[in-house]
């Protein structure tokens, strides 16, 4: 595939098959993000891949996460039993899920740069990623503004910032593009001075 026709035909994917993608696949995509544009040569971004049992760790965190947002309940009734339940099942068959997150910069300017070269190493994983026939859903959950997640991951709050949490596998299903609007739509050119 070329890389415009790649650009175009990647989709977020929802279902994944069970079986992992081997480490060294993994790699070499993670390899492709690193291709990304980053401001002083500060490569910021770093990956956490949860895998087989490990996925434990990041779907606990999630959880805990979510009980402290007041997103889940945990009231010992049956029925938050058998929502957590099927959350943890929901979350444990996706075969990995990659953690990114960055240095925080004290600096509005230097943090805005480092978040961007992160966003730009995410699209060139989910870029390489379609190329290896692997999908990629890029989420951004309320529990990564959430400081006990970080925590409970190992990582400072104070220190870094997680920028998004992959799911990543080979798909089971592959969504209808929605299309996107008409760039006309959205662009100017500007030719003169006034
Ligand atoms: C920063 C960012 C965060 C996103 N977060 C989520 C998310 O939390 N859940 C989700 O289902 N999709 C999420 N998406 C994926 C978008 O929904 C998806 O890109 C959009 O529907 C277009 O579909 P496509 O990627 O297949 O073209 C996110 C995308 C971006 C760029």
């Amino acid at each position: 595939m070329t890389i415009l026709q790649t650009i175009k035909e990647r989709r977020s994917i929802h279902s994944f098959k069970k079986e992992n993608v081997p480490p060294h696949i993994l790699k070499e995509i993670f390899t492709y993000g690193t291709w990304a544009p980053t401001h002083y040569m500060k490569e910021p971004w770093n990956v956490i891949v949860y895998e087989n049992e490990g996925k434990q760790r990041i779907i606990q965190a999630t959880i805990d996460s979510y009980v402290r947002l007041g997103v889940l309940k945990k009231d010992g009734t049956e029925k938050a039993r058998k929502t957590i339940h099927s959350i943890r099942q929901f979350l444990f068959d996706i075969p990995h899920h990659v953690l990114i997150y960055f240095p925080i910069e004290e600096d509005p300017v230097r943090y805005e740069e480092e978040y961007a070269a992160v966003c730009a190493f995410i699209q060139n994983v989910q870029l390489a990623a379609w190329e290896y026939g692997v999908g990629v859903l890029w989420t951004i959950t309320p529990s990564m503004h959430e400081e006990g997640f970080a925590k409970d991951l190992g990582l400072s709050p104070q220190e870094v910032k997680i920028a998004a949490v992959l799911q990543m596998g080979y798909p089971e299903k592959v969504p209808v593009s929605k299309g996107r609007t008409n760039i006309e739509q959205k662009l100017q050119f500007c030719r003169t001075r006034e």
